[in-house]
C-alpha cells in the first residue's frame, strides 16, 4: 500500500514550464480529504500549481531518494490539509486557511525558514524617557485608513528564505513616510539593511527595526531598491550603492507599548513598523478574512500596518503588510483583529515604532524656505 503510493507520486505529471496558475491558493473541501485517494490527488494539483520546476517525474531522478523525499513532503501535507479544513469549519471564525505555497512545510520548517530570530525580538527596548509625536493628536480618529489608497505603499515583496522580515518592516514604513512628506513613492532597499547595518542587527539571520531606522537616520538615508536590488542573500555591503541614498529620513519613535489607542494615533498619520508573533501555524495557511489567532506573543517577525478598518460583521482590524509575497493572504497582506487587548493580537501592540521624517531636505539643503507640518496640535517647524 505504502510503496503504490510511493510509485505513483513519482510519476505524477508536473508541468514544466512556468505555469499561469503559480501561486494561487487552493481550498480545501470535505470532498479532499474523504479518501487517500482524494488527499493523493490534491496533493498532485497542488504540487503542479506550487512546484512546478521540481521534476521528479524526470527518469534520470532516482527513485528510492524521490520516493523518500516526496514521501514526508506529502505526509506534512496531509497534516496541513487536515488541519486547515478543521480550522475552517470551526465555528464564527472570521479568517480562511488555505492552502498555500507553505502547504508542504511542516509548522518547524516554516518557522526556521521565514521568521527569524525571537532571540534578536526579545531585546528591551531603551529604556531612557521617549517622546511619541502623536501622543496629543485630538479625537476621534479617522474610523478607517488604507495608506494603499493615499500611494504610499508600494506592492507587496517577497524576502524569500532569509530572515531579513525586519529590513522589509522598516522599508515599508520609510516608504510611508516619505511618500506622504514628498509625494513620491520610491521602492526603497531591504537589500542594503542586510547587507551594511551590520552593528546590531544580522541580515538573513534576524534584526530589529528600530536599529535599521537608526542605520537609515546615521548613513544620511537609504538607496532605492532599483539601484540596490534585492538578492536574500548576506552580502558585503556594497559601499558605493549606501553611498548615494535616495530617501532619508530624520529620526524615529517607538510607540507607547501594550496601548492599541497609541498605535491606532501613530497608524492614522503613517505606516508603522510592528513586531508580531507570525510562526503559528494558522499564521502560516492564512488565507482570507481577519486573522484573530490561534497565536501567542512571542515576537518573531517584522511587518507594517498600513491601515486599520472595521469589517462589515463589526470586526474591527489592522491592515498589516508582509514580505512573503504576493501569493500569500489578501494579496500579500493579512487583516488582523484590533481589539483592546494590552499586547494586541500576536503581541502588535508590544514593539511599534516609526520614522520621523520633518521633510524632504536631501535634495533641497539649500533651501532655507520655512516648512511647517502640522502634525496633531503640535508643529514642527524645519528649515
Ligand atoms: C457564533 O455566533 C453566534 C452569533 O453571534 C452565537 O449565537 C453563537 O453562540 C456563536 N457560537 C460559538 C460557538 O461561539
Ligand atoms: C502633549 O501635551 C503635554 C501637556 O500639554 C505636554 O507636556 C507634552 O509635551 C505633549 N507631547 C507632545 C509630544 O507634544
Ligand atoms: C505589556 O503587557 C504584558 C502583558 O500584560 C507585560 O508582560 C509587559 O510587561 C507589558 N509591557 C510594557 C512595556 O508595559
Ligand atoms: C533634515 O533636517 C533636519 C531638521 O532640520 C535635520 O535635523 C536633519 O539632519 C536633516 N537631514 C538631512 C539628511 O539633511
Amino acid at each position: 500500500m505504502q510503496l503504490i503510493v510511493f510509485v505513483i507520486l513519482c510519476l505524477l505529471p508536473f508541468t514544466s514550464s512556468a505555469s499561469p496558475l503559480h501561486g494561487i491558493v487552493m481550498k480545501v473541501t470535505d470532498e479532499d480529504i474523504k479518501s487517500e485517494q482524494s488527499l493523493l490527488s490534491l496533493y498532485s494539483k497542488w504540487r503542479s500549481i506550487h512546484r512546478p520546476y521540481e521534476k521528479e517525474s524526470d527518469k534520470t531522478v532516482h527513485v528510492q531518494g524521490c520516493e523518500n523525499k516526496l514521501l514526508k513532503r506529502y505526509h506534512i501535507f496531509k497534516n496541513n490539509v487536515r488541519l486547515i479544513h478543521a480550522s475552517n469549519n470551526r465555528p464564527n471564525v472570521t479568517y480562511t486557511l488555505g492552502l498555500n505555497k507553505f502547504a508542504d512545510l511542516s509548522n518547524d520548517e516554516f518557522r526556521a525558514k521565514y521568521t527569524r530570530s525571537p532571540k534578536m525580538f526579545q531585546q528591551t527596548r531603551s529604556k531612557k524617557l521617549q517622546s511619541f509625536m502623536y501622543e496629543n493628536v485630538t479625537e476621534p480618529l479617522p474610523s478607517y485608513i488604507d495608506w494603499r489608497d493615499n500611494g504610499a505603499v508600494t506592492s507587496a515583496k517577497d524576502q524569500g528564505p532569509c530572515g531579513s522580515c525586519w529590513a522589509f518592516s522598516t522599508v515599508a514604513a520609510v516608504e510611508g513616510i516619505n511618500q506622504i512628506r514628498t509625494g513620491k513613492l520610491i521602492s526603497l532597499s531591504e537589500q542594503e539593511l542586510i547587507d551594511c547595518d551590520k552593528k546590531i542587527n544580522e541580515g538573513c539571520n534576524g534584526g530589529l527595526m528600530d536599529y535599521a531606522f537608526k542605520f537609515i537616520v546615521e548613513n544620511g538615508g537609504i538607496s532605492t531598491e532599483a539601484r540596490y536590488p534585492y538578492n536574500a542573500n548576506d552580502n558585503k555591503c556594497d559601499i558605493k550603492r549606501t553611498s548615494s541614498p535616495a530617501v532619508s529620513i530624520d529620526g524615529y519613535e517607538d510607540v507607547p507599548a501594550n496601548n492599541t489607542n497609541a498605535l491606532l494615533k501613530a497608524v492614522s498619520h503613517q505606516p508603522v513598523s510592528v513586531a508580531i508573533e507570525a510562526g503559528g501555524v494558522y499564521f502560516q495557511f492564512y488565507w482570507r478574512g481577519v486573522f484573530s489567532g490561534t497565536c501567542g506573543t512571542n515576537l518573531d517577525h517584522g511587518v507594517a500596518i498600513v491601515g486599520y478598518g472595521e469589517t462589515n460583521e463589526g470586526v474591527k482590524y489592522w491592515l498589516v503588510k508582509n514580505s512573503w509575497g504576493l501569493d500569500w493572504g489578501e494579496s500579500g497582506y493579512i487583516r488582523m483583529q484590533r481589539d483592546e487587548a494590552q499586547e494586541g493580537i500576536c503581541g502588535i501592540n508590544k514593539m511599534a515604532s516609526y520614522p520621523v521624517k520633518l521633510a524632504n531636505n536631501l535634495s533641497s539643503k539649500t533651501s532655507n524656505s520655512l516648512i511647517q507640518l502640522s502634525l496633531g496640535r503640535k508643529s514642527f517647524l524645519s528649515t
